[in-house]
């Protein structure tokens, strides 16, 4: 069981006790050590970069913090995303004390010595895999849910108690021994009391090396401790009252073996942070930050969803160039997206997903889009949005082009779902012309000039609304103008301050903050004959009408869309809208500071915590969120409430703060109503302890059910075995048939009840089977979605649930090196003087093949060639300079295992200049060729 359990519920409920701090003398929960070993290899990996590149690297002050990392990392813009991935993988984490509370083997309780090592090491894989399909975040989850018994290994096993000083490398390895495990038979613990139990070990388990874990059991007298094994020790569990009395875990200082605590709270840091180079070594070391969320541009994903249906020839050229806009002017700049996805629809085609990192591949693809049917009036836009929501990173962008209404409405609620749990912005742009020019066919009627009808609008309108963007109707003319104002809140430092919506219009005022962190004030107004008086913070105030005043400084309007900047000014700004229309406002600026959220559900009893929600929290009951500020490690936060989306009703939250900048806030009612989440903060000490006052809100609207659906994720996808997950279940309102619905973002084949019968208060379970077909490669993401709606489509509920598809390995060992040449004339002046060696590198018969070859250590030329005749083989030539006299290469297969291999020029002798007769003529004249090129090109520089 868990360990640090009893820490991890003290440390969300209670920071008085122990809290997220960390001082001298604390014990050390999951989420300390695990933020711990992020950090440092983080530094590391920065700290290695910079060194290749030459770069000077100052180390950030200690304690480490995701600011300060993202900072000496070059990445300060991406500290907020940096801050997400470590609170995400924390989560997980600790989700696996809530959700796997007594199944031994996710703790190395019990002996379950293989069972655990199968959990970590199967994990790795899908970890390594998921990095290779830049699937980060499914690379995060499961990174997560192996640091649990990864770090639960050396509190609840004898490791520390045998002496050993450094962790277990055999832990992430299938294939291998982590050791000698004791006998089933085998009694390793005696009954101790009082001081006595720090060695309650039996004598000879020590003496002989071997490795054994405590029970553990939370019903009395019906423990399965077999005769003589050591327990797990503490109030909660009852083998440890069973002779052998006492127990051997090091959870806490006050554990049994709490005198062992600081030695197994270091040694899974350090086992976590091994962990961390296993992966960065088979990932490289870009695309580990990715998975950490650090990168110099942006870890949004920016998604075109294109209609190409032929009433669309007409705007497809405005479009491109809209499109081609929006990629130029983000390329090589810090607001680079992480990739770009382009989903086309039609009717009935909608997809591929298209993803790449690469912009020059995304204009060729959309300049190569071909239009294709939609005969009738509407098309599949909505399933084109879903596919990619699902395929895009969480917070991503998405800009869909269209002329017609949604002909796959039915989707509405998932695609709903799906902004809620990705927090992803959608952009709706409606192209008008062509809609006049789709009628005129119709119609057959020059004169018609009528437009995309308001209702179909309407439900474009309230999906971007519920994402945070905009929805622009314009003509092809207006488009570029409309794109250029969307496309200023793609800047990753861009903060929310204000965002709301009325429909039916009317009249209100809208007060808002602005603090000395922000900068580009902006405001975005959409609705027809919208006017408004602006108030500044000294009370001047400037109407819509007045083009002459000082508040606006500038103004831009394209269609129904218009944006006004403000005048650069701190304090509180209010906006008086009037119109009998609908409208939405929003208030943007630029800002380090803002804040991260999820709501989390309490779980009581003996295993008492938190736990993140996949779902929406349940309506009319108490709830709570947990707050992260980023940007700033001394700001607070003094106030969060729901803010009613489409009024001006709100709930506010107490706010109880667990140190390192979270927040846990507890509101009595989760609201009925659709809202988003407003916080309100101090930072004290912001430049030379002046103090600041900032607002902040969600742009995602999120909505509560009275329904409560549970699933578990932690499973991985075997290509054709049918993966059964079971799910439940249960309505807090009025029963009766409920609706059920499962879609994933691979169209895999899937089963699913179509319906549940339910009772007020009951608990159903059913079961979604899902199977990946042959040949989906290792690594390959999955998200589910299991929604439920009530009769009459009165409530809905959804949990979203991520799968990694692994297909099984057999390949368990690294490639091999093979020194063919190595050559060195080294002289005493050394650079006059080269080395150069030839090294075969071999995944071996049973290999999947060589991944990569890199230069871990050195700094001369290499060159790697696939073998002509052996595809698992690798050819590597080196040449460097003598002043660089070692040289290390790191080898990865296709599965990730990786190896290194270490060579020296005061190595070389003799012997080293005979060959290998397995180096084939063909190889060595194929390297040859290539050696005298660059030995070619050398010359050619001196
Ligand atoms: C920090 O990470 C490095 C590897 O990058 C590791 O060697 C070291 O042990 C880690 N430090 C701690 C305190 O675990
Ligand atoms: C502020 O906005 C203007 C206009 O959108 C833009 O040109 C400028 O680069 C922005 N400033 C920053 C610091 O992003
Ligand atoms: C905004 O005003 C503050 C002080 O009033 C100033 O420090 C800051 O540089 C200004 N920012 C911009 C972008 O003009
Ligand atoms: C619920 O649905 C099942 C099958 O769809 C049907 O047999 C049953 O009569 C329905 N029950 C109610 C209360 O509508
Ligand atoms: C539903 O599943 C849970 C967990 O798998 C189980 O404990 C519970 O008894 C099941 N409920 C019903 C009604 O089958």
């Amino acid at each position: 069981m868990s360990l640090w359990l009893g820490l991890l519920s003290l440390l969300i409920l209670d920071t008085r006790t122990q809290g997220f701090g960390i001082l001298p003398g604390d014990s050390l929960n999951h989420l300390e050590i695990t933020e711990r070993a992020i950090l440092n290899v983080t530094v590391q990996v920065c700290h290695d970069l910079a060194a290749a590149e030459g770069a000077d690297f100052t180390f950030p002050l200690k304690p480490f913090s995701a600011e300060g990392v993202a900072v000496v990392c070059g990445a300060p813009k991406s500290s907020k995303s940096f801050r997400k991935a470590i609170r995400f993988i924390i989560l997980r984490n600790i989700r696996v004390d809530l959700r796997h509370a007594l199944n031994a083997s996710f703790h190395f309780d019990e002996e379950m010595f293989g069972q655990g090592r199968n959990i970590i090491s199967e994990g790795v894989e899908a970890i390594k895999a998921s990095n290779v399909q830049e699937n980060y975040e499914a690379a995060r989850q499961k990174l997560g849910e192996i640091c649990h018994p990864l770090q639960d290994f050396y509190s609840h096993s004898n490791w520390v108690e045998l002496g050993n000083k450094f962790p277990n490398s055999n832990l992430l390895q299938s294939g291998v021994s982590i050791g000698n495990i004791a006998d089933e038979s085998r009694a390793t613990c005696r009954s101790c009391d009082g001081d006595d139990c720090r060695n309650n070990i039996l004598e000879d388990i020590i003496e002989n090396n071997i490795l054994t874990s405590g029970y553990f059991g939370v019903v009395p007298l019906t423990s399965t401790k077999p005769k003589g094994k050591c327990s797990h020790g503490g109030a909660v569990d009852q083998t440890s009252i069973i002779d052998p009395i006492g127990g051997i875990n090091k959870d806490t200082f006050g554990s049994s073996h709490g005198h062992l605590h600081t030695e197994a709270a270091n040694m899974a840091i350090a086992a976590t942070s091994a962990l961390l180079e296993d992966i960065r070594k088979a990932a490289g070391d870009r695309a580990f930050l990715q998975m950490l969320g650090l990168s110099k541009g942006s870890s949004k994903a920016l998604c075109f969803v294109i209609d190409t249906t032929k009433s669309m020839s007409d705007d497809i050229e405005a479009v491109r160039n809209v499109i081609s806009f929006i990629i130029n002017s983000e390329e090589r700049t810090e607001n680079e997206p992480a990739a770009y996805i382009l989903v086309p629809f039609s009717d009935p085609e909608f997809g591929p997903l298209i993803k790449t990192t690469d912009p020059k591949v995304i204009n060729t693809v959309i300049d190569s889009l071909s239009i294709t049917g939609g005969g009738d009036e509407e098309e599949l836009s909505l399933s084109g949005l879903q596919l990619a929501l699902s395929g895009a990173p969480s917070n991503s962008e998405i800009f869909l082009f269209t002329d017609a209404p949604a002909k796959d409405k039915h989707l509405k609620n998932t695609v709903i779902a799906l902004i809620e749990r990705t927090q992803t912005v959608i952009n709706v742009m409606i192209s008008g012309s062509t809609l006049t020019n789709r009628r005129r066919r119709r119609d057959d009627s020059q004169q018609k000039q009528s437009r995309i009808s308001a209702e179909d609008t309407q439900l474009y309108r309230e999906l971007s609304q519920a994402s945070g963007g905009q929805t622009a109707e314009v003509t092809n003319s207006e488009l570029p103008v409309a794109i250029s104002i969307i496309s200023d809140t793609l800047n990753s430092s861009v903060v929310t301050l204000l965002q709301s919506a009325r429909n039916p219009g009317n009249d209100d005022d809208f007060p808002f903050i602005v603090d000395e962190t922000i900068i580009n004030l902006t405001v975005y107004i959409t609705g027809r004959s919208v006017t408004f008086t602006l108030i500044s913070p000294t009370g001047e105030s400037q109407q819509s009408t007045d083009t002459t005043g000082s508040l606006i400084t500038s103004s831009r309007s394209a269609g129904n869309l218009q944006t006004l900047q403000l005048q650069n000014k701190t304090g509180l700004w209010e906006i008086k809208m009037v119109s009998i229309h609908p409208y939405t406002l929003k208030v943007i600026g630029q800002s380090p500071i803002d804040f991260l959220f999820d709501f989390v559900e309490e779980s009581q009893g003996t295993f008492e915590g938190f736990d993140v929600l996949d779902s929406r929290p349940r309506a009319g009951v108490n709830g709570s969120l947990l707050v992260s500020l980023t940007g700033s490690t001394t700001a607070t936060v003094t106030e969060v409430a729901l803010v009613e989306s489409w009024g001006s009703e709100e709930i506010k939250g107490v706010v109880d703060p667990q140190g390192s900048g979270n927040f846990l806030v507890h509101f009595d009612r989760i609201p009925s109503f659709e809202f988003v989440v407003r916080l309100m903060g101090r930072d004290d000490s912001f430049n030379n302890g002046a103090s600041i006052f900032f607002q902040r809100q969600t742009p995602t609207n999120f909505r509560s059910s009275s329904l409560t659906i549970t699933a578990d994720s932690t499973s991985i996808l075997v290509p054709t075995q049918v993966f059964s997950l079971p799910f439940s279940v249960t309505t807090h309102s009025r029963g009766g048939n409920f609706t059920v619905r499962a879609t994933n973002s691979r169209r895999f084949s899937s089963t699913f009840p179509t319906s549940l019968s339910l009772k007020t208060g009951d608990t159903v379970n059913g079961t979604v089977t899902l199977s990946a077909p042959r040949n989906t490669p290792s690594g390959t993401d999955v998200t589910l979605t299991i929604e439920v709606e009530a009769p009459r489509g009165e409530d809905m509920n959804y949990v979203m649930l991520r799968f990694t598809v692994i297909n099984p390995i057999t390949d368990f060992t690294q490639p091999q090196c093979e020194l063919l040449t190595l050559q060195s004339n080294c002289s005493d002046n050394c650079s006059l003087s080269t080395w150069t060696l030839f090294v075969r590198v071999d995944d071996g018969a049973q290999g999947t093949g060589v991944n990569h070859v890199r230069l871990r250590i050195g700094n001369g030329t290499i060159i790697t060639n696939p073998a002509a005749d052996n595809e698992n083989v690798t050819m590597v030539f080196y040449s460097s300079s003598c002043c660089s006299p070692d040289m290390e290469l790191l080898v990865a297969d296709n599965i990730g295992n990786v190896g290194t291999c270490y060579y020296s020029s005061r190595e070389s002798s003799p012997a080293a200049f005979s060959m290998s007769t397995r180096v084939t003529q063909s190889t060595l004249l194929c390297l040859s060729i290539v050696v005298g090129a660059l030995i070619l090109t050398e010359r050619g520089f001196y």
